[in-house]
């Protein structure tokens, strides 16, 4: 049987999220976005340094782990997208702090981290899922034989541009400038690790989405699945 999934994979703020959440959507698919359980782990990583007055750096990788096993950290369903629950409760607001931002890539090139998150995503693909999974390491580590491999990108003002205007604020040069080049730091950060590094598969199917709407994106990415007879 072939396997249902999409591998959406590419730099911050190129639309993975809500490119694979509407894909899904159309597909009757469910979205899964692996970019939220870094942040879940990164989060519960800040809140250990917090309590000991210590720095995220010293905090180690595997307490991080049981810790987010003892908490519960899991991902719940809505019926389209899975949403990051800690302690029971829904955690999408805390996970996209800028606190939460500015830690995450560190967080995430942990080899132990990875390993959890991995381990959690194949469990749940394995068990059947029909699903768009979006991320950096998707098609290139975790899933290399996911039968569609999409590589999201745009230019880096045009991710800017897009990210400013999800969180409301004013599309000025100076906030441009500023959100472009935190978006390249994250960028290099994610690309230059060792481990799992960002990186174009080379079986993937490059979408460039700097000049198309929302809605090209996505009939490009579903029509490709149907192409290959995934819907
Ligand atoms: O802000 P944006 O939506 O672009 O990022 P995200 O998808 O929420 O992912 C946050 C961070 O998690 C990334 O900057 C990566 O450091 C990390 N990440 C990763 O290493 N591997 C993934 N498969 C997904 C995210």
């Amino acid at each position: 049987m072939t396997m249902k999934l999409i591998a959406l994979d590419g730099p911050s703020a190129s639309g993975k999220s809500s490119t694979a959440r509407a894909v899904a959507q159309a597909l009757g698919w469910s979205h899964l976005d692996s970019g939220a359980l870094y942040r879940g782990l990164t989060l519960i990583a800040l809140e250990i340094a917090s309590v000991r007055r210590g720095l995220i750096e010293e905090v180690a990788p595997r307490e991080v782990v049981d810790a987010a096993e003892g908490r519960g950290l899991q991902l719940h369903s809505d019926g389209t997208t899975f949403q990051v629950y800690i302690d029971g409760l829904p955690k999408d607001g805390a996970i996209r702090t800028p606190d939460v931002t500015a830690n995450v890539s560190w967080v995430s090139a942990l080899p132990d981290i990875r390993m959890w998150v991995d381990t959690r995503m194949r469990e749940m693909v394995h068990g059947g899922l029909e699903v768009v999974i979006d991320g950096r390491d998707i098609g290139s580590v975790v899933f290399p034989e996911a039968p569609l491999k999409v590589f999201l990108t745009a230019t880096p003002e045009a991710r800017a541009s897009r990210r400013l205007s999800q969180r409301g604020e004013e599309l000025d040069r100076a906030a441009l400038k500023r959100e472009s080049a935190m978006l390249a730091e994250r960028d290099r950060k994610d690309s230059s690790r060792p481990v799992a590094p960002l990186r174009q598969p080379p079986d993937a199917l490059l979408l460039d989405s700097t000049t198309l709407s929302f809605e090209e994106q996505v009939d490009r990415i579903v029509g490709w699945a149907r192409e290959r007879g995934l819907a």
